[in-house]
């Protein structure tokens, strides 16, 4: 469920205005122009991947120039002769799409993750001609187009007749601000039963159920994993890279015990996957705050809010009366509704977040530490120096990824990622969590074979 909290739109209105006339203001902030943003095909890194036995190592790269319609991005090819394309991880979404090249809104050079030429490849067929693709995210985000069946490549591994979408019509990140930002695909690595084409008594319309299997079941059942699984190292917030290990985990990347918490079905009457595994769910129980080695509480006894997993949100999001207690202890720049600004500097503050999670079934809970530094982004890395919006002292001005959420559910987006390690088991219905551990260059990488993650994890 790409959502997208950290926009343009969610930032304070003074801010904004001063972003939109490229001038000063509130507070000595001196702010210039970032209309002109220059979104690059070259600003993308050229990644490597690399597979290992049962095991498929991809690096994943944070591009900060798109941090406000963006994320952690993967390489894949498509087609033959194989096209390039870059795709947004989504760990709460279960369909593969990317932008055709004929799509209106990949002129103009709007699509640096790359577009996708059908004619071009040889490999290409049509698996079913009455099912249409239409699919719409948690933060406005649309695309709509055909379903084909071609080979994707991710590194060396090719999986060959994969059905996936090609979008001839998309807007993802409608709130960005001047109009449309830049667009790209998304590969959704949730549980399969939960994609754009099924007809359920949900808002879409339909004329077939259609279900596809993920990137995810196809590895799985092309023999390349032993089971459907993944984990996630995204790294500290001052990296642009992180890695995804599909059907494995690296024992060398968390710190103490990887605990095992069952996920949760989706407990929402109305929504359209009531009663079934929808997305990446555990339960917060608790958040604190350590401040100079002092603990606060900030949640209420017996709380208890849905928390989803997932990659394609730039901010965390906490229930609103936890979300004012942090917002009124940190040394802000600029307060809104939706998000903050701080100086970048702040990102040394002595202060971390610990949110306790739990699952459905047993009495374990995760703790995860959240240092403050892993919330402050630099937004405006790839701005030319002129147009970087500085303080009047020449200090440089960062975007506070925490946003207010409801009272019973919450995203748990790339800050928490970055903060946790996290393994997803979709076959076993389980999350594991321990706190990341950075800068360790050795690796000792384990399959996750059928029944490995139905516990708690030691190194
Ligand atoms: C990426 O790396 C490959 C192999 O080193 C090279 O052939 C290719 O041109 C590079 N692509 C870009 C966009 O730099
Ligand atoms: C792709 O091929 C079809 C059928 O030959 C043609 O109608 C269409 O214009 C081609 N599209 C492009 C972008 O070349
Ligand atoms: C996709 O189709 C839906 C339903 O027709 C429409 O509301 C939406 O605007 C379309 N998206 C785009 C990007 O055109
Ligand atoms: C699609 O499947 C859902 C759930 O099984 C069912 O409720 C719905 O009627 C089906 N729709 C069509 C058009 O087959
Ligand atoms: C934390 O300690 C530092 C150094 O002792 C001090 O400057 C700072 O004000 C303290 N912060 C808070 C929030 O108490």
């Amino acid at each position: 469920m790409k959502a997208t909290l950290v926009t343009l739109l969610g930032l304070p209105a003074a801010l904004r205005s001063v972003l939109a006339r490229g001038i000063i203001s509130d507070e000595a902030v001196v702010i210039f122009d970032i209309q002109r943003r220059h979104y690059q095909e070259s600003t993308f890194g050229n990644l490597s991947n690399r597979k290992r036995s049962s095991t498929l190592l991809s690096d994943l790269d944070l591009n900060d120039k798109w941090i406000f319609s963006g994320g952690y991005f993967l390489d894949i090819e498509v087609g033959t002769p194989p096209q390039q394309l870059q795709v947004l991880l989504d760990t709460g979404s279960s369909d593969l799409f990317i932008p055709s090249a004929e799509a209106a809104r990949c002129l103009n050079h709007n699509c640096p993750g790359g577009r996708f030429l059908k004619n071009d490849s040889s490999t290409l067929r049509n698996p079913n001609q009455r099912a249409a693709f239409h699919t719409a995210y948690l933060d406005g985000s649309t695309a709509n187009g055909t379903y084909v069946q071609d080979t994707v490549r991710l590194g060396s591994t090719t999986l060959h007749d994969h059905i996936f979408a090609v979008a001839d019509e998309l807007e993802v990140s409608p709130g960005f601000e001047g109009g449309p930002g830049p667009q790209y695909g998304i590969m959704g690595l949730s549980f399969r039963g939960q994609e754009a084409s099924i007809c359920a008594s949900g808002p879409r319309s339909c004329k077939v159920n259609y279900t596809t299997p993920t990137v995810l079941d196809s590895l799985y059942e092309a023999g390349y994993i032993k089971s459907r699984s993944y984990s996630l190292h995204l790294h500290d917030v001052a990296s642009q890279s992180g890695t995804i290990l599909f059907g494995g985990l690296d024992l060398t990347k968390f710190s103490g015990e990887l605990v095992t918490l069952s996920i949760q079905k989706d407990l929402n009457p109305t929504s359209w996957t009531y009663g079934r595994y929808a997305g990446q769910d555990l339960i917060l129980t608790s958040v604190s705050s350590t401040v100079n080695g002092t603990i606060t509480e900030l949640s209420p006894r017996g709380f208890a809010s849905t928390a989803t997993l997932d990659s394609g949100a730039s901010a965390l999001s906490l229930p609103p009366s936890v979300y004012d207690q942090i917002i009124d202890t940190l040394p802000l720049v600029l307060k809104h509704r939706y998000t903050s600004a701080v100086l970048c500097r702040d990102a040394d503050l002595d202060a971390y977040l610990t949110l306790d999670l739990t699952g459905t079934k047993g009495f374990e809970t995760a703790h995860i530490q959240i240092p403050y530094s892993n919330l402050v982004v630099h937004v405006y890395e790839g701005v030319s120096d002129s147009s970087k919006p500085y303080l009047h002292n020449g200090q440089e001005l960062c975007v506070f990824a925490l946003a207010k959420g409801t009272a019973t559910a919450n995203v748990l987006g790339d800050p928490f990622l970055r903060s946790a390690y996290t393994v997803f088991s979709l076959d076993e219905k389980t999350i594991s969590l321990a706190q990341a551990s950075y800068g360790n260059r050795v690796s000792n990488i384990r399959a996750i074979g059928q029944g490995l993650m139905s516990g708690n994890i030691r190194r």
